[in-house]
């Protein structure tokens, strides 16, 4: 036995899993493209991919996955394909009360909501009631998400604060900032896995992955499999998290 020679054939440490992780799922569109498909056959196969991931991490005992739906960016794409991810939103949340919320997954939402259809924020409203008394897995689902708008609206909230006198200026800590963006209450992620070989963050959890382990992987989205996800596990449990300490 070549024990060790293949990172698949070491083990998972369970003791030391991160307790949240974020995942930047790119590719579907290049996924599509090389089996000459449209981008909305991507966009459909990343979602399968999705709930195959989640309930991984679930079982695994994972406390919180974020996952980078629709950007605040994304607006910028043609009509026909806002469109047709909107449905898929949609229509992801919907199964999700038969799917994910059976396997005690708690799906909230993070971003801005005004920009989305009422049909899209009732269906939030409706799923995160749904399953806000879960105990497994916190999956945020990042939907119009960009971390400079969130930015924005905590630095709103806390000068509102400061301007009917709640709080001084010199009270503004970390924590205050942390505790107004849309992840407030949560930890911060440990590990954020990015798909499809772009190695940047596209303004996903800017403020919050200030310390956490990037896992960059040239497989495209809709690919990515369970085996992929232990390799990055594997990867993170070999980091060194100095954290700026020796
Ligand atoms: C990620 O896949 C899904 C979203 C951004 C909504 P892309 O649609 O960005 O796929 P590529 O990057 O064009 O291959
Ligand atoms: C980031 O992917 C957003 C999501 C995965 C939802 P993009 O495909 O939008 O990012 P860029 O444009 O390559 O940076
Ligand atoms: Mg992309």
């Amino acid at each position: 036995m070549f024990f060790g020679r293949k990172k698949r054939l070491e083990t998972i440490d369970m003791n030391n899993l991160p307790v949240h992780i974020g995942v930047i799922m790119d590719g579907n569109g290049r996924w599509a493209k090389k089996r000459g498909l449209p981008r909305s056959a991507g966009h459909q196969a990343g979602a399968d991919t999705l709930k195959k991931i989640v309930t991984e991490c679930n079982n695994m005992g994972i406390k919180y996955i974020t996952v980078y739906a629709f950007s605040t960016e994304n607006w910028k794409r043609p009509k026909e394909e806002v469109n047709f991810l909107m449905n898929l939103l949609l229509s992801y949340l919907r199964d999700s009360e038969k799917t994910l919320a059976k396997e005690n997954v708690v799906i909230r939402a993070i971003g801005g909501r005004e920009e989305l259809s009422e049909e899209i924020r009732a269906q939030i409203k409706k799923t995160e009631e749904f399953t806000k008394n879960n105990t497994g897995i916190v999956m945020n689902i990042a939907l119009n998400y960009g971390s400079r708008e969130e930015l924005v609206r905590a630095a709103k909230k806390i000068a509102e604060r400061t301007k009917c006198g709640e709080i001084q200026v010199d009270d503004i800590t970390e924590d205050m900032i942390s505790a107004e963006l849309y992840t407030g209450g949560q930890l911060d992620p440990d590990l954020i896995i990015r798909t499809s070989n772009e190695l940047r963050l596209s303004n996903f959890l800017m403020w919050q992955s200030a310390y956490s382990e990037l896992y960059f992987t040239k497989t495209l989205w809709p690919d990515f499999s369970v085996r992929d996800l232990h390799n990055a596990i594997l990867e993170y449990q070999s980091r060194n998290r100095r954290y700026g300490g020796v």
